[in-house]
């Protein structure tokens, strides 16, 4: 039986990952812990954590009989920007912080998510290769491929039991974005409900690898699920849900709401998606452990309109705002 730990459970992904969790393997089975407490009650119980506090973290393993950790505790690729120095920190420390737990045998399994933003103007970026030049040009993706090194290293060493996934845009409307360079294709989905125009910090025409949340949670899961004698990478795996534009996203939500404006001023976060692939090479996702995403554009569009609030403050999701 798994006993499970989420970190940064209260996040866009954790707050949607941790209540899938606790279905699929009972509530009492689920751990959420984040460094601020949840702004609505969740299903499952809720510790304090700062991830970087290793004492701490130790004490919680230990009193919970944590198995498995998930370890989502992140600053995104836009907001590190501002703060490399405790981007790295906390990017870094943390799974460090986590892997050796694992390497001591304390727990048995880690997931840790890597990221789209790993990759860099020399990664062949029509569709990004499995194994491509790394190169990223933000402390966030550079922070993630030193992550990818590290699970690496220490399933190879120490025989630790790290998945990954390098998860693409991810869009969904029960949980605020992050503060990531995507988070425009949720943002644009409020103001097309509310009937205002919106002003996209991204370039019309920047393509970029995206994926519906129920589609990333559900591989989230089927990784964790996976014979770990079929995989072959320790790094973090290429998967992808769809790639679309601003361009193209907006065409699909007009076809729903054909009154909607938008106007493109880009800003510091054009260049970061620059430097991303327009697409990624999941093939090897799919051999492995038989990925295949079940949204496609129009099918995320439609999802989303039907359920993402007007905005997040009046319509609270499972965390305050940030
Ligand atoms: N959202 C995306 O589009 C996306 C894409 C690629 C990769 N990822 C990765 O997925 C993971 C989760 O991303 P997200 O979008 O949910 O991020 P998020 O910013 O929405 O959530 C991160 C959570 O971590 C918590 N946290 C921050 N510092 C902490 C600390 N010291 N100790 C404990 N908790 C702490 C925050 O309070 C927050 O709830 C990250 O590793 C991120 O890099 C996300």
């Amino acid at each position: 039986m798994s006993r499970i730990l989420v970190i940064g459970s209260n996040g866009q992904i954790g707050s949607e990952l941790t209540a899938a969790l606790a279905s699929e393997h009972g509530s009492a089975n689920v751990v959420a812990a984040d460094v601020t407490p949840p702004a609505l009650p969740q299903c499952t119980q809720f510790v304090s954590l700062d991830v970087l506090d290793n004492a701490r973290l130790r004490e919680i393993v230990v009193k919970h009989s944590i198995t498995d950790i998930y370890l989502l505790a992140a600053v995104l690729s836009a907001r590190g920007e501002s703060a490399p120095l405790s981007t790295w920190t906390l990017n870094v420390n943390s799974l460090l912080n986590v892997l050796e737990l694992a390497r001591e045998k304390r727990v048995s399994r880690v997931f840790w998510p890597s990221s789209i933003a790993a990759f860099g103007p020399h990664s062949s970026l029509e569709i990004a290769p499995q194994w491509a030049i790394m190169d990223p040009t933000t402390i966030y993706g550079a922070s993630k491929v030193a992550g990818e090194r590290l699970c690496e290293y220490y399933f190879a060493k120490f025989g630790v039991d790290v998945r990954s996934i390098r998860y693409p845009g991810v869009v969904g409307y029960k949980a605020p974005p992050g503060g990531g360079t995507t988070d425009y294709a949720i943002a644009i989905f409020q103001a097309a409900k509310r009937g205002e125009p919106y002003h996209c910090f991204l370039d019309a025409h920047t393509t970029l690898p995206m994926i519906y949340m129920p589609d990333a949670v559900r591989a989230t899961l089927e990784l964790m699920k996976a014979d770990p004698g079929r995989l072959r990478i320790r790094s973090s795996y290429n998967i992808l849900g769809t790639s679309f534009s601003p361009a193209e996203l907006t065409r699909s939500i007009r076809k729903r709401i054909p009154r909607f404006q938008v106007t493109y001023v880009p800003d510091f976060r054009q260049q970061i998606a620059q430097s991303w692939p327009r697409s990624v090479d999941d093939s090897q996702a799919r051999a492995d452990w038989g990925w295949e995403p079940r949204f496609d554009l129009e099918a995320l569009v439609e999802d989303m309109i039907a359920n993402v609030p007007l905005d997040w403050e009046r319509s609270p999701p499972a965390r305050a705002a940030s």
